[in-house]
């Protein structure tokens, strides 16, 4: 790639997080947490967990355009105030979050496996994810939720936490709430693993 393309690509990333950025700022005006599902989907869990929470402000974020406009269509028909659905990259909108924001709760559910070796590095669960999620945390505060059908991405994850310094995990601890989502449906069987931010 050349290097003019690789500038042009670099300023529409900055672009698009400076605008993630003043969105985010303008939204969370009066509150400094958040609960975040990371590849949120259609909106099943986090719509359900906004409704029983009225107190907790919820974000969702997801790549899909359509998975976006139907959480945002459950947001609107159950009159949320505390929900939105954002399409973004995951790490952009990390970036994005303005600094007086910290992540109070974290959830990522049924993430895609990519269970081919090759592809492991585009799992959501990597080493610097976990580091970035824990710079946004509340030490002793925040829970990170992660529910797998896939054996491999489970023990992969286990693994990436127990190493992190920032996270340490709660073995049993409850899963906080239970809401079918369009994947749970078709993917019964699972794992769960919550760790909380030293
Ligand atoms: C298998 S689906 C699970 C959706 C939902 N959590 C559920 O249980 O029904 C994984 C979702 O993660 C989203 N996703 C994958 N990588 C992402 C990224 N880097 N940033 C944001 N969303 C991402 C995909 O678009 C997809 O909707």
């Amino acid at each position: 790639m050349s290097e003019s393309a690789r500038a042009m690509i670099e300023a529409s990333r900055v672009a698009r997080i400076a605008a993630l950025r003043e969105r985010l700022t303008e939204q969370l005006k009066g509150t400094n947490q958040i609960t975040l599902e990371i590849g949120c989907g259609h909106g099943h869990f986090l719509a359900a967990y906004a409704e029983a929470f009225p107190e907790k402000y919820c974000i969702g974020v997801d790549l899909l355009t359509k998975r976006i406009e139907r959480g945002n269509r459950k947001r609107d028909r159950g009159e949320f105030t505390n929900l939105d659905f954002i399409k973004a990259e995951a790490t952009e909108l990390l970036e994005a979050i303005p600094p007086h924001i910290h992540l109070a709760e974290i959830f990522f559910l049924f993430p895609d496996p990519w269970p081919k070796k090759r592809h492991h590095k585009n799992r959501l669960i990597q080493a610097a994810m976990l580091d970035r999620l824990a710079a946004l945390s509340l030490p002793g505060q925040t829970r990170l939720h992660f529910r797998t059908d896939d054996a491999d991405y489970f023990a992969w994850s286990m693994n990436l936490v127990s190493k992190n310094p920032a996270w340490k995990l709660l073995p049993e601890a409850p899963w906080p709430f239970e809401q079918e989502t369009f994947f749970s449906k078709i993917l019964p069987v699972y794992q769960s693993l919550i760790a909380q931010r030293q």
